[in-house]
């Protein structure tokens, strides 16, 4: 339905303007929220290489639940102040670790996992969900990446 062209030898913040404005058509107009973080865990693996998940959680009293994601099966509950994820949420502030193992608290879902980044998907202040993204190699993401995934995290705050 929807075809998407993804260029591996764009620049990291073209890649990631593109898949923003790809997240942008996609979700534009729809109303349903699992629908549409489905659609963006997929495209996420579609257009960010080396991961071997990419997901949501969401921010439901003061746990993590999983959403929908593209990967292994995973943790499902994710008490707020935990892991990556949970830390991510209780401190509303991206976590961008180069090394899991060296995470105090990390949660191993995934064991092929080495490095991760979280994203807090706010609205009106407040975390609703995060972004989750895993990959196999150390040190897999940088500032770049960051700075797209935040991107995407504001634009799809009203739409999950
Ligand atoms: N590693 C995460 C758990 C979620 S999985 O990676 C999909 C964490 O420490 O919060």
């Amino acid at each position: 339905m929807h075809e998407f062209a993804v260029d591996p030898a764009l620049p990291k913040p073209a890649l990631y303007r593109e898949l923003v404005a790809a997240a942008d058509a996609l979700t534009a107009g729809e109303p349903d929220p699992v629908a549409n973080m489905a659609n963006l865990a997929a495209l996420i693996r579609e257009w960010v290489p080396d991961l071997n998940w990419a997901g949501f959680y969401r921010l439901l009293g003061d746990e993590l639940v999983l959403g929908p994601f593209s990967g292994k099966p995973a943790c499902i509950r994710i008490p707020l102040g935990q892991g990556v994820c949970g830390t991510a949420a209780a401190e509303k502030a991206t976590q961008r670790v180069a090394d899991v193992d060296a995470f105090p608290g990390h949660i191993a879902c995934d064991a092929a996992s080495r490095s991760e980044l979280v994203v807090p998907v706010l609205r009106a202040g407040e975390v609703v969900a995060v972004i989750d993204l895993d990959s196999p190699s150390p040190g897999r993401f940088d500032a770049d990446d960051q700075a797209g995934i935040e991107a995407l995290a504001e634009l799809v705050a009203a739409r999950i």
